[in-house]
């Protein structure tokens, strides 16, 4: 089995500039910068046989290249810490196509909406006190935006020092 997502991965700059961010929040594990990635979709454990299906159908998609701008921070309830997106329809596009395709190979449709985001940290018992100036000393940050020119099948292996990913496959845009 393979647990998979599909993802776009960030240029090294950027997350030099995303671990700049991380400091400040006891009870905050931080996510390694060379994990630092773009959900695009989670896909789960799957056989070998359905994640070669999957590479099939995500190799078909035909989408053009666009540009994304991370901005602002935010947070998921107590449970993490993330870095924005900038509203950007081509994205969007590119997750909705993502998801017919594994919709059509039969794939539960995910069912929450989609929020782009980077999760910077996992929290455990952050205090309130530091995620809240957390949040204030970084609402404005604004990174150069990036040519997202492919996205990617990740499989991720969850070890006890963390998430490794492993790219499967990247897949060019337009
Ligand atoms: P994230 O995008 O919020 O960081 C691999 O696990 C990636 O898929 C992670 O980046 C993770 O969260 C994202 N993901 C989305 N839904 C998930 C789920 N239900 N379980 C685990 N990871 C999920």
């Amino acid at each position: 089995m393979l647990r998979l997502f599909v993802g776009i991965a960030l240029p090294p700059e950027l997350k030099l500039r995303l671990s700049l961010l991380c400091s400040g929040v006891p009870g905050a594990r931080w996510v390694d910068p060379g994990n630092y990635h773009l959900t695009l979709r989670f896909i789960g454990e799957v056989d070998e046989g359905l994640a070669g299906d999957i590479d099939q159908a995500l190799v078909k998609i035909r989408a053009p290249r666009f540009q994304v701008t991370l901005a602002g921070v935010g947070r998921f309830s107590d449970r993490m810490l993330w870095v924005g997106v900038d509203k950007s329809p081509p994205l969007a596009h590119l997750r909705d196509k993502v998801e017919s395709a594994l919709v059509r190979l039969g794939l539960e449709p995910e069912t929450r909406r989609y929020a782009p985001h980077v999760t910077l940290a996992r929290l455990r018992n952050a205090g309130e006190a530091k995620l809240q100036s957390f949040l204030a000393e970084h609402a404005l940050f604004r990174a150069d935006s990036f040519e997202v020119a492919q996205f990617s099948l990740v499989a991720s292996y969850l070890t006890k020092g963390g998430a490794i990913y492993e790219d499967q496959a990247d897949y060019p845009l337009g």
